[in-house]
């Protein structure tokens, strides 16, 4: 096969809504030189893996991947595997050491350049590195994604500078730098009119947008300006972080019809010793006091969250209070993470002190105790009249239709594909799992 044959490309997401956005990226730029993608790594001539490191079995999915490959490679010595993103910039040198089969990484600041960095690896066939310095301004692609669905996500910023203790992501994506409000509408409304109707803004930490840009601006303003684009009906964001949450925002969430009425606001623990372990520059006091003005403001808002177990000196004490929080609060849902030590962060230096088991069963008790609280949270809902905007056919049914509510909770109804990015009224008549089913009223 010839360096021209080589044209067909498998690519997966292992991580978050950034990493998928990302690898939504790279499909763009090589699909605009002419490569196929297909969706059966047995066929590519390339494997691309998007790596997330934020946790030991994000990478563990990924090692197990890669092992799977070592006897295509050895079948066909002209594949190319290529691993990207998080993984890459976390551990570039034991990567290439220890998988000699891999013919490139490249990292989080490097999607775009992909189809260069491909060519070069063809023509010299050595193993090698691109990571581009973590300092160096990150330049958007202006080729806006492509549009097949009615829901898309819209990156407003990229890395994170809060250094929570735990976590990799400032050392892997870099210093915070937020994009321009204007090239955030220009690709929103070249979305718009592909036919997308809800747009998810992405960021670490979407609050403290606008930092280091002029004029100034803060996240109720962008969400504001990009309410005014017309066809796109709902707007949602994440993440939001309890640090920068304002009054503002929930003002923007309450008054502007299409902002959605939920929020994803990661707690991590309820204990003010181990939140300030983790650096998170919050107190319990100051969250719930958020969530009660939050909840005054819009009495039916929903809020979601994220928790870790087991991390450092969380001893029954602690776990205890968490649980408290927790039951006080009545989340809508949240995920409950066991703590994962990664090298390089702050908290990797201390000790890593709860026992696995003890991980496994704090997480389990957070788990069905989140159950019962989403659970019983979720049927107060039936009866109630939610509009949804329909974003796809059902995956069990043709003859039935998705979408979700602007609190974020997913609903099925009888209906055809017609309906798709079109905003219904539904009835809610019954609950199975986390998913409602609605009767169209409208
Ligand atoms: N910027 C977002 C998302 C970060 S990663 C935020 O601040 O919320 C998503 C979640 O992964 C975090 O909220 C945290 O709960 C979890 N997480 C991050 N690092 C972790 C680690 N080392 N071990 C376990 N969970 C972790
Ligand atoms: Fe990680 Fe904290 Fe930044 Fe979120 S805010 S990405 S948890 S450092
Ligand atoms: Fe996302 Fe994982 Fe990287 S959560 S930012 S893909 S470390």
């Amino acid at each position: 096969m010839n360096q021209r044959d080589k044209k067909t490309v498998f690519i997966r997401s292992f991580g978050c809504q950034m990493n998928e956005y990302d690898s939504e990226q790279v499909t763009r730029v090589l699909s605009k030189r002419g490569y196929t993608f297909v969706s059966d790594s047995s066929q590519a001539d390339i494997i691309l893996f998007n790596t997330c490191a934020v946790r030991r079995h994000a990478e563990d999915r990924v090692y197990g991947q890669l092992r799977m490959l070592r006897s295509a490679k050895k079948k066909n010595k002209h594949l190319i595997i290529g691993l990207m993103g998080c993984m890459a910039n976390a551990y570039k040198d034991m990567l290439l050491q220890q998988y000699s089969y891999l013919d490139f990484i490249s990292g989080t600041k490097d999607f775009t350049r992909l189809p260069e960095i491909i060519n070069e690896v063809i023509g010299q066939r050595t193993q090698k590195a691109f990571i581009s310095d973590l300092h160096d301004e990150f330049i958007y692609s202006k080729n806006f994604q492509n549009a097949t669905k009615v829901n898309a996500f819209v990156p407003i910023m990229r890395g994170c500078d809060n250094y929570c203790s735990y976590c990799i992501v400032p050392y892997v994506r870099g210093n915070e730098i937020s994009r321009s409000p204007q090239e955030i509408k220009d690709e929103i409304s070249f979305l718009a009119r592909k036919g997308v109707k809800e747009i998810t803004l992405l960021g670490q930490n979407v609050n403290s947008y606008g930092k280091g840009l002029q004029p100034t601006i803060d996240f109720s303003t962008l969400l504001e300006q990009v309410s005014i684009i017309k066809s796109i009906e709902v707007i949602r964001f994440m993440t939001s972080h309890p640090k920068d949450v304002s009054e503002k925002l929930f003002s923007v969430m309450r008054d502007n019809k299409k902002v959605e009425k939920h929020i994803h606001l990661p707690l991590q623990s309820g204990s003010d010793k181990i939140l300030q372990l983790m650096n998170r520059n919050y107190s319990i006091d100051k969250y719930r006091h958020e969530i009660e003005a939050l909840r005054k403001q819009i009495p039916d808002v929903s809020v979601t969250t994220d928790i870790i177990v087991g991390f450092c000196q969380e001893g029954e004490k602690e776990f205890k209070e968490t649980k408290m929080v927790m039951k006080d609060i009545e989340f809508d849902g949240a995920f409950i993470f066991k703590y994962s030590p990664r090298e390089k962060t702050k908290a990797y230096d201390l000790p890593d002190t709860v026992a696995h088991n003890v991980k496994h069963e704090r997480n389990n008790e957070l788990l069905n105790l989140q159950s019962k609280i989403s659970d019983k949270k979720n049927r107060s809902y039936i009866g109630r009249t939610e509009k949804i905007l329909i974003a796809a056919v059902s995956k069990k049914s043709q003859k039935q239709v998705r979408g979700r509510t602007w609190s974020d909770k997913e609903v099925v109804c009888d209906g055809s594909s017609d309906l798709i990015g079109k905003v219904v009224t539904v009835e809610l008549k019954g609950l199975s799992h986390e998913t409602f089913k609605g009767q169209i009223t409208d």
